[in-house]
């Protein structure tokens, strides 16, 4: 074996020792009656259906806006990059603004830790509340409580959960309290045990009051908390490190961005950010349930957000374009930046909207009313969140103005159960799986690399196309070594991209 040879073979190692010990106990319980050429089959099995049920791409289609942007609303402001946005019950539209605050690649050290204390908290209110139909601003706080405003999320009790990635914190708050109800994490203090979080960005609460945070850009793990704050349940594999995200598989997440929940199927779902894909999974117990993505949408999804209309649809924003992307030759995108809707029976891109004539900027969450009705959209860098209205959907409530309410529950959704052993075991033999066959087709690769037959290809690949495609040609390449370059991209949250 030439040099590439064992490199590979020393990160393969690398991987398969720390998810060992990882899942230490599940490991030992788990996979001993499978023998390794057994799995390795049947790996090899899946990847051919797979190819073989592969459909056409579907960037050739034309996918026609059924939402025009409503330009005057809302009707005045003061604010400065708006990294969230929620429907309130009472008829209104409720953001999260970071009053102007960038976050830049030197806002964190290597280690996760906010370097910029010295700013101070934001003085400016970065919660404000603008009605729906008016565009009148109708209530404002959070004053003094936030270094780098995340998430958003009102629940159907009308308290504000609110993610901040200086403050590695999740807090629950009522409008009319200046201290949280609830916080959760330790203030600038990154980590990955139960009482900590690295920066967490975002929550879904369900009505039982059990609710989910994503954490985050370091942990790549969906947490759910019963209303008391207490752990019940976590999953959630990182395909941030090593080699796992080439050929990340199912709950495999690259920055848990959003959360949405789909009452009526009793699902989560998550804006996979950085794999492209919004995963959905049972919120009973964490169990992956589907995965929703599109060459149309392109590489990254940033916010989602649900409609029971339909069967069922998911409204996401996909991210800008990186200029400073690694790999130089990857190539040029021609997605538009704006908001799309997944059909979830079909998988596929139905409707989409965005400003007239031009890409949004940088796009960051988004919150579609329960009727499909109207879209709300905070983008980083933009002084006001972004409203459209759907020219075909009949409007529920009209006259109320109030289009989500999010207690509306339908199946199962508040029982929580210890399933945590199943979800773990289904990983490690999913990262056996994947470790061994990547193994395999390595050597593979290699000989044929040896003969000068392949160029390995530098292209960056969705974890889906990889789970396809089975390719590893990544991995050998010297300049692409995946330990360091992914984890920049985790912290360029907004890179600049205006004059990209
Ligand atoms: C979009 O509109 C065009 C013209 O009305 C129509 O031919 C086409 O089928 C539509 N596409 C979709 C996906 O509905
Ligand atoms: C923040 O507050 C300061 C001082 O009141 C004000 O000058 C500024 O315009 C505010 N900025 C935003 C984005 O709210
Ligand atoms: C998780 O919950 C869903 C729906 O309640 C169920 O269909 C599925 O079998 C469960 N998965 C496991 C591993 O228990
Ligand atoms: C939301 O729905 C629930 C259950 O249908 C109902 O009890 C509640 O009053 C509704 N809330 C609002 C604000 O409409």
């Amino acid at each position: 074996m030439d040099k590439t040879g064992w490199k590979v073979l020393l990160i393969l190692l690398q991987f398969i020792i720390s998810e060992q010990g990882k899942h230490s106990e599940a490991f030992l319980e788990a996979d001993m009656e499978i023998s390794a050429p057994e799995i390795l089959r049947q790996a090899l099995k899946e990847a051919q259906m797979k190819k073989q049920t592969n459909p056409p791409p579907d960037n050739q289609r034309i996918i026609n806006s059924t939402y025009i942007y409503d330009a005057s609303w809302p009707t005045q402001w003061k604010m400065n990059s708006i990294s969230a946005v929620s429907l309130d019950q009472e008829g209104n539209a409720v953001i999260f603004q970071r009053a102007g605050r960038v976050w830049s690649q030197s806002t964190f050290n290597i280690d996760n830790e906010f370097t910029q204390k010295h700013l101070g908290v934001i003085q400016n209110a970065t919660i404000l509340a603008f009605n729906r139909r008016s565009g009148a601003l109708k209530y404002s706080l959070g004053k003094n409580l936030f270094y780098m405003p995340h998430g958003l999320t009102v629940d159907g009790d009308s308290n504000i959960w609110v993610t901040d990635v200086a403050l590695h914190q999740v807090m629950k708050l009522r409008r009319d309290q200046d201290k949280p109800l609830m916080v959760l994490g330790k203030k600038f203090k990154p980590g990955n045990s139960p009482d900590t979080f690295c920066k967490p960005t975002s929550v879904a609460v369900l009505p039982s009051g059990d609710f989910f945070v994503a954490d985050g850009y370091c942990n790549a793990r969906i947490i759910k908390f019963s209303p008391d704050g207490k752990r019940i349940l976590t999953w959630g594999e990182n395909s941030f490190t090593g080699i796992a995200h080439k050929i990340a598989p199912p709950n495999f997440l690259a920055i848990p961005h959003a959360l949405t929940l789909a009452l009526d199927k009793g699902l989560v779902c998550v804006a996979d950010r950085e794999n492209g894909r919004v995963q959905c999974f049972h919120a009973s117990n964490g169990t992956f349930h589907s995965q929703y993505h599109s060459t149309v949408v392109g590489d990254r999804i940033y916010g989602v957000s649900y409609a029971p209309i339909k069967g069922g649809r998911l409204y996401v924003i996909n991210g800008p374009l990186l200029p400073t992307w690694p790999s130089q030759d990857y190539a040029p995108s021609n997605h538009e930046v704006r908001g799309y809707v997944f059909d979830m029976e079909t998988n596929e891109v139905v409707d989409k909207f965005g400003l007239p004539g031009k890409n949004l900027n940088n796009p960051h969450d988004l919150e579609v009313s329960l009727d499909g009705t109207e879209v709300y959209v905070g983008e980083i860098g933009e002084p006001r969140p972004r409203k459209f209205i759907s020219t075909v959907l009949p409007r529920l409530d009209q006259d109320k103005g109030v289009g989500t309410n999010k207690t509306r529950t339908v199946g199962a959704t508040s029982e929580s159960t210890a399933e945590t052993g199943a979800t773990a075991l289904v990983a490690v033999i999913l990262i056996v799986v994947f470790a061994i066959a990547a193994f395999g087709a390595t050597l593979l690769i290699l000989r044929h690399r040896k003969r000068g037959c392949c160029r390995p290809s530098r292209k960056r690949k969705h974890a889906w196309e990889l789970s396809r495609e089975f390719k590893l040609g990544n991995l050998l390449d010297n300049k692409h070594d995946g330990f360091e370059k992914l984890g920049q991209e985790a912290s360029d949250d907004e890179v600049a991209v205006r004059d990209a």
